[in-house]
């Protein structure tokens, strides 16, 4: 039985992976901000799964948000072996020639909580051999969505690739998973079938297999990477796109 920590996970692909993994046989920790929200997120995990998620309401663009996460753990005595971070996004205000406050927000949200997250833990994932696993985006290798998004996913890139030599010294895997745009109920790109209809269809026609992915199938291939348990994987940075680039 391994607890798993997925950042961000009362609904979209954070939710589907928590399912994914409580169904194999892991216990996630789930968290979000509103607490009604994350409490009914864990009921429906229960009756999907049959399995227990551990609910932790937290806002993690608060100051020292990782450090009363990681408090809250040790109080009820958990030590994950397997880290999600899914906690990322477009941030308001991120368009043409970006804000620097509107970056250090993207910054915050899509790379600085993950590390964060990453350095409290790490004497957990080192006595347990564990893994780390980063949501990045396709946007990171074709650089065409928002800037602040963009900039700070190709970062996540970079840090995953210097972290990764470091962390196998301590036996500690870290590998980044690239989805192109995500299919979910009330996803970026499914709101704009109604707020821009024009532009969903040219992505939709950009697609290879003309259908965006969906959460739950990056979930399971997530799911299936760390089932394969194999250290092999460190560094890598794998798109989940179907091949649109
Ligand atoms: N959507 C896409 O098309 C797409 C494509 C490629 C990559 N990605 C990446 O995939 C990951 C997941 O994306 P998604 O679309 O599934 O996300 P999403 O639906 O926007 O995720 C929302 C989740 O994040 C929680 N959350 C938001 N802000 C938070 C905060 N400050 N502290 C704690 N929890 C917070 C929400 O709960 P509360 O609202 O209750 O806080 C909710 O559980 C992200 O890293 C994203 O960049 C997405």
């Amino acid at each position: 039985m391994r607890y798993a920590i997925v950042t961000a996970s009362s609904r979209g692909l954070g939710f589907e992976i928590a399912v994914a993994l409580a169904k194999k046989g892991d216990i996630p920790v789930i968290t979000g901000r509103n607490e009604l929200s994350l409490s009914e997120s864990a009921k429906k995990i229960k009756s999907i799964t049959g399995r227990e998620a551990l609910p932790v309401v937290i806002d993690f663009l608060e100051e020292d948000a990782s450090k009363f996460f990681y408090d809250e753990l040790k109080k009820m005595n958990v030590s994950p072996s397997i880290i999600i971070n899914n906690l990322g996004g477009a941030v308001a205000g991120d368009k043409r020639n970006i804000d620097i406050k509107v970056l250090r927000e993207a910054m915050r949200l899509n790379l600085e909580v993950g590390i964060e997250i990453n350095n409290i833990f790490f004497e957990d994932l080192k006595k347990l051999s564990g893994t780390i696993v980063h949501i990045g985006s396709t946007a990171s290798l074709h650089y065409d969505a928002p800037p602040g998004y963009t900039i700070s996913k190709s970062a996540l890139n970079a840090y995953i690739k210097n972290a990764a030599p470091n962390f196998a010294r301590d036996g500690v895997c870290i590998f980044g998973i690239l989805p192109g745009i995500l299919d979910h109920e009330g996803s970026a790109f499914d709101s704009m079938k109604i707020s821009n209809p024009d532009r969903y269809q040219k992505a939709l026609d950009a697609a290879p297999y003309r259908r965006f992915v969906k959460s739950s199938e990056v979930a399971e291939y997530i799911v299936k990477l760390l089932d394969v348990n194999s250290p092999m994987i460190n560094g890598s940075l794998i798109k989940v796109d179907g091949g649109t680039d």
